[in-house]
């Protein structure tokens, strides 16, 4: 699997570019500021249905424009692939897959796989749950339709319960019955999968990130992770609907004082801890860096073994900040493996050969 070409419109500084890459390890080079991290945010985009870097998509429109379009066509297993996405201010999104149209942006997930790394990664440690939640998400849904589709589920039920949580409000105006019961069973339904599927895959996370961590840290801590603030202890499915359901009845009072949906996947984090104790309370910077770092290896190896074959892995100036241990750690992984793109200013600071230099200048390719 890999991207023959994408091609750019209206997109961050560039106005118009087609650029072409080789299957193997392609180096953006170019001075700061010129379009090396956007190139790879409009790749990241356009397989994965949002930016590495901003939850704003109105931000990727380029300045004094009214819309952007982005196109990636590649290989996958030997076919021919292509999507592309236009996205216009008003906040309109045309997306087409192999020629296709379809309603909804996450219909670009789950055909190039993506793993990210940049030193904003350690947002995953130190920032709030929801970008953690995201991640995961995001891991799941490149390695199984089926939780896409079911997250999908999930979020729309919540949208709608949630709408109706605020239109009853904390007073006792009753809308005849117990209303919320046909609004908690498509909740609870979907949401006890996605916490089953969470946790499958967070098994099956584990002792990779782990593996990965004593590989790039000299401490003798092992990593482990958790999925917590979930609706239920239990392991089994079904137990998880019965915990579910009981709580939402146990909350009649206090969400509709909120007019929210307080219990449920959306509410779950993943912690990690090393040798038992949290990281993101008593991680130095150095170790919470090698955690999030161990994380995003531990993501591309995952999705290796699900989909039997490596994802496409994105760069962002890592290599400055990386000591020797890390920098091998990641050489080993990128040397004869899938197709990789690399941001770094110069070509020569790299530990590895490119096989293709894209330079770039205010937003173009220099030729
Ligand atoms: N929406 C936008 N429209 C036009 N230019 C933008 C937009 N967003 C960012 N830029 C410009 O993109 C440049 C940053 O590009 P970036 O890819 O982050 O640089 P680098 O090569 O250092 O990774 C900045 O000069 C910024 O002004
Ligand atoms: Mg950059």
């Amino acid at each position: 699997m890999h991207l023959e070409t994408v091609s750019l419109t209206h997109f961050r500084n560039y106005e118009s570019q087609e650029i072409s890459f080789c299957p193997g390890l392609n180096l953006l080079s170019g001075p700061n500021g010129h379009g090396k991290t956007n190139l790879l945010e409009a790749i990241h985009y356009a397989c994965l249905a949002h930016s590495q870097r901003t939850r704003k998509d109105k931000e990727l429109i380029q300045w004094n424009q009214t819309a952007f379009v982005l196109r990636v066509m590649g290989r996958i297993g030997g076919q021919e692939h292509a999507q592309s996405v236009e996205y216009t201010e008003t906040g309109a999104k045309r997306v087409k897959v192999n020629g296709r149209e379809s309603k909804r942006l996450s219909d670009l997930i789950g055909h190039f796989e993506v793993v990210s790394f940049s030193p904003e990664d350690l947002d995953l440690i130190r920032s709030g749950p929801q970008i953690r939640r995201r991640y995961l998400d995001i891991l799941l849904c490149q390695f199984s339709l089926d939780y896409l589709d079911t997250l999908r589920h999930y979020n729309q039920a919540l949208k709608q319960r949630n709408s109706l949580l605020k239109q009853m409000g904390a007073g006792s105006r009753d809308f005849g019955g117990d209303v919320l019961a046909a609004y908690d069973a498509p909740l609870v339904e979907t949401g006890a999968r996605i916490t089953v599927m969470r946790r499958g895959a967070l098994a099956d996370l584990a002792p990779l990130a782990e593996a990965c961590y004593r590989s790039i840290s000299d401490g003798g801590e092992a990593l482990s992770l958790s999925l917590s603030g979930c609706v239920s202890e239990a392991g089994d499915e079904a137990a998880i609907r019965e915990d579910f359901q009981r709580k939402l009845m146990a909350m009649r009072v206090p969400e509709r004082e909120a007019g929210l949906t307080l219990a449920g996947p959306h509410r779950e984090d993943l912690a990690f801890f090393l040798s038992g104790k949290p990281v993101r309370d008593f991680g130095s910077q150095g170790q919470k860096r090698s955690v999030a770092l161990s994380l995003k290896l531990a993501s591309a190896e995952l999705l290796e073994q699900k989909n039997h074959r490596p994802p496409i892995l994105l760069l962002d100036d890592v290599f400055a900040e990386l000591d020797e241990a890390r920098r091998l750690r990641i050489g080993e992984m990128i040397r004869g493996k899938g197709q990789v793109f690399i941001a770094n200013p110069r070509a020569a600071d790299l530990p590895f050969q490119a096989e293709k230099i894209i330079t770039l200048q205010r937003g173009r390719v220099v030729v």
